[in-house]
């Protein structure tokens, strides 16, 4: 297909993938109110200024995303790797889900856990309905719904903002490029169902990836959605990203995404010095999660209305932690950090 048809094509599929949000703002005060009905926790309409600018970095996000793929970080299919028959099968359930949700959010009962779960086998803080959702993250009911929900949520650019760690993650990687691809390890900690690491493969056809999670039902959703990629199949461990069970410098990259605003300081802290412990002298973190109030001030009013609406206990703490203060004091050095859209990227590097 000519370079503009699939351009075209890539843009059209990003608008249809915009089921419902911040595209338009009818859209998003209505899923607000499916969101975060009567007796919920207050949530402010965006001010026309704030859905302007969250829509220009949207679609900042997207060209972006489209230039990576020309660059040839990754390849341009990756673009268009959205599991369409899939998500429309799972999106009746969603919808049935929703009135669970809106009694434990109405109930304030945020510890709605399977009865079968070993508390024992997590931390205290794992141990809640993040986001009201049905079984926590402890369930393959949760897990069957959880991408289609980031999607919705994210207006369709969950994947664009997982890409964005692929490009500091290739560049550290150049640190060892006269070693054979295929001898490069690289870790994605709490991987979920995979969709980073699907994004990571498409970059790194012949690296070992490896995805680690504390929930055993996520990495089974996973295994199947991996399973049918070609090439190698990530290695899926369970484990906490606060002590991970690898030997101390055996990756050469590690990756983080979406995972630091659901910790509490301290795990934060913890995961941040783990992955130092586990990579190579020389090897690349990149950390990827929400904008924080710093370096993106205008977006307030969205960052709150996400903490009202959705149970994430640890967010507030997080909108103002120093994510570089951590990484320095963890070890690193060469920290940098960027914002695209909602997403906030860091990476450094372990000293060599
Ligand atoms: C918001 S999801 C992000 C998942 C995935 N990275 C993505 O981009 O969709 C958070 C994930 O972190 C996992 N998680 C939470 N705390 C963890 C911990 N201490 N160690 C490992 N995984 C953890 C959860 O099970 C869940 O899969």
């Amino acid at each position: 297909m000519p370079e503009t048809l699939t351009k075209l094509a890539y843009r059209t599929m990003q608008q249809g993938k915009s089921l419902m949000g911040l595209a338009h703002k009818e859209a998003s005060t209505r899923l607000m109110g499916l969101l975060a009905p009567d007796g919920s926790p207050k949530t402010e309409p965006l001010p026309d200024e704030v859905l302007d600018d969250l829509r220009r970095a949207m679609e900042r996000l997207i060209e972006l995303d489209w230039q990576e793929a020309e660059q040839g970080i990754y390849p341009t299919s990756l673009l268009f790797d959205a599991p369409w028959l899939d998500w429309a099968r799972r999106y009746p359930l969603l919808w049935l889900d929703l009135p669970l949700t809106w009694r434990r959010r109405q109930e304030r009962n945020v510890r709605d856990l399977p009865s079968h779960v070993n508390s024992e086998a997590y931390p205290a803080y794992y141990l809640q309905n993040f986001h009201h959702q049905t079984d926590g993250y402890l369930s393959d009911h949760s897990a069957a719904l959880y991408d289609l929900g980031v999607e919705i949520l994210f207006n369709g650019t969950a994947d664009p903002m997982r890409r964005r760690i692929l490009k500091p993650l290739r560049r550290g990687l150049n640190a060892f490029a006269h070693r054979p691809a295929s001898s490069l390890r690289v870790l994605d900690v709490a991987t979920g169902t995979g969709r980073t690491l699907r994004q990571l493969r498409g970059a790194l056809p012949q690296a070992q990836l490896v995805g680690l999670d504390l929930s055993s039902a996520y990495l089974r959703q996973a295994n199947r959605w991996l399973s049918q990629l070609p090439g190698e199949l990530p290695q899926l461990v369970q484990g906490n990203g606060e002590a991970m069970p690898f030997a101390d410098g055996c990756f050469q990259a590690v990756s983080c995404v979406f995972l630091l605003h659901e910790l509490p300081a301290e795990a934060r802290q913890n995961l941040i010095q783990e992955a130092f412990r586990l990579l190579e002298p020389g090897g690349v973190l990149v950390l990827a999660d929400s904008v924080q109030l710093q370096d993106s001030p205008q977006y307030r009013p969205a960052m709150d209305n996400f903490r009202r609406i959705f149970h994430e206990p640890y967010y507030r703490d997080y909108l103002s932690d120093s994510i570089e203060t951590r990484l320095d004091q963890a070890g690193f050095e060469a920290i940098s950090a960027v914002s695209h859209f909602m997403t906030r990227i860091w990476s450094a590097r372990k000293p060599a």
